[in-house]
């Protein structure tokens, strides 16, 4: 494996995006709807850099299989706690690939009304889109490779190593 983002780049990214993300919702409540398993760690250092007040749910979409292939159908096999109809949604996303799940997940929370509804994304693929789909917050744009770390996985393994590696 090899390490493409560091410990360090990825800390610095979190925080900035942090600050992006408050200074745009200047004190308003903001509830985060990560995306499980994958943005669970980005998740956590995010809210914790917030400067609004933030509430958490998660939500759990199926789109991939085992290994690195996507089945190209989405599911969802955990559904939110809480209702988001009229309040500040922020959608919390590892990464973004072909597109699918994401716009998935915008399309049905959106149908739930809230007040507002944007997406931030450790990560971005855009070579690999099939449906257009743009994260209103993007940390790093990267290439078309496959990634493990800082919560993402492949087959379940590395979800843990603090920096983001390619498998090669
Ligand atoms: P999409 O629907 O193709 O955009 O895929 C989104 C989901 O696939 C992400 O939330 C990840 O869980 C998973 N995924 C996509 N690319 C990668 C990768 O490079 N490494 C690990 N998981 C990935
Ligand atoms: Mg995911």
């Amino acid at each position: 494996m090899k390490l493409i983002i560091t410990k360090q780049e990825v800390e610095r990214k979190v925080k900035w995006l942090a600050g992006q993300i408050s200074r745009d919702f200047a004190g308003r409540e903001v509830l985060l709807v990560g995306v499980l398993k994958g943005a669970f760690i980005f998740m956590a250092d995010l809210a914790r850099r917030m400067k609004t007040p933030v509430k958490v749910d998660f939500v759990c979409l199926a789109s991939y299989g085992s290994g690195t292939r996507s089945s190209g159908r989405v599911k969802i096999t955990k559904d939110l706690e809480t209702s988001v109809r009229g309040k500040n949604v922020l959608i919390v996303e590892d990464i973004i690939d072909t597109g699918i799940t994401a716009q998935y997940l915008f399309h049905r929370l959106r149908s739930r009304r809230p007040r507002s509804l944007r997406t931030v994304a450790l990560l971005d693929k855009p070579g690999r889109r099939r449906v257009s789909f743009r994260a209103d917050y993007v940390g790093f744009t990267i290439e078309d490779h496959f990634v493990v770390g800082y919560g993402l996985d492949c087959n379940e393994e590395y979800r843990n190593l603090p920096g983001i590696y390619v498998v090669k």
